[in-house]
């Protein structure tokens, strides 16, 4: 399948649903029973509370519906909304026709943005950056914003801990579905923004698979974590980057060779 075909009407409803759970009663899903919850709006508004945004407007990576647009409406952002999938799109465009606050919507892919050179005073990839070749996207992401501007990122890190079955569920379940997926060797990602003049404004990490919808983190990269939330301010021009995510993660590929 074209991976563009797996983000179609159907995953758009399934996402619908895992986002109407999360923030309600109870720590466990109903769409994916035994699973996480799916992380709540408040979790990124911590976040935008903490590292707020630059004044101005923001680019939403993967912005699927516009979920994250009535958060970014409330931080007085003008939106611009991005996705590589059309039926995320047209909902996007119609639950938001006639409003202001949104100025564009485009279906494309993050690896290949639609935008000039520093146009963007912010960007946040949320909830995405997983299913992108994430070398490519990040170039993009920081190509299109402005020197200090903020980029706001969360992804999955290629090593979690052994005994997380809720992660190595995800990861097996996404696989069978050929959900695109790919871990981030964190540290070699960090290590490359630093070098190219990158500043690392904050890193949340979320030990195991449930810890970001609790707000559950630690400041200090663990050697083993589930989840990643970056805040980097651009500081230099982007340049492209060595690769440093994987289709699999290494908890995964130990626990098949047993
Ligand atoms: C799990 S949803 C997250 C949506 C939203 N950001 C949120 O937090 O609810 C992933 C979204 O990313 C989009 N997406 C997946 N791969 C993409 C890519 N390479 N470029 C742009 N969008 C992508 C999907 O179509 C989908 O809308």
């Amino acid at each position: 399948m074209n991976r563009k075909d797996y983000w179609n009407r159907s995953y758009l409803e399934y996402w619908k649903r895992r986002v109407a759970e999360s923030g309600k009663e109870g720590e466990t899903s109903n769409v994916i029973s035994g699973d996480a919850k799916t992380e709540d709006d408040a979790v990124y508004e911590f976040i935008f509370e903490k590292h707020p945004m630059q004044k101005g407007s923001v680019l939403d990576v993967g912005c699927a519906w516009g979920r994250m647009f009535p958060v970014f409406k409330k931080l007085r952002q003008r939106i611009t909304g991005v996705d590589i999938s059309r039926a995320m799109i047209e909902e996007a465009r119609k639950d938001f026709a006639g409003d202001t606050s949104v100025e564009g919507l485009y279906e494309a892919p993050a690896e290949e943005l639609p935008f000039p050179d520093g146009k963007f005073d912010n960007v946040a990839c949320l909830a995405v950056f997983d299913a992108t070749f994430q070398d490519k996207a990040l170039y993009e992401f920081l190509r299109v914003l402005k020197t200090n501007g903020m980029l706001y990122l969360t992804g999955k890190n290629d090593a979690y801990e052994d005994d997380d079955a809720l992660a190595l569920n995800a990861e097996e379940g996404a696989r069978k579905k050929n959900h695109p997926n790919y871990f981030t060797d964190t540290k070699a990602m960090l290590r490359q923004l630093e070098k190219q003049g990158q500043k690392i404004i904050a890193s949340y990490f979320f030990p195991r698979r449930g810890d970001f919808g609790k707000l559950n983190y630690v400041t200090d990269m663990p050697q083993k974590f589930y989840e990643y939330f970056l805040v980097v301010r651009k500081k230099a021009s982007s340049k492209p980057f060595k690769p440093f995510s994987d289709s699999m993660s290494k908890t995964f590929r130990t626990e098949q060779q047993k």
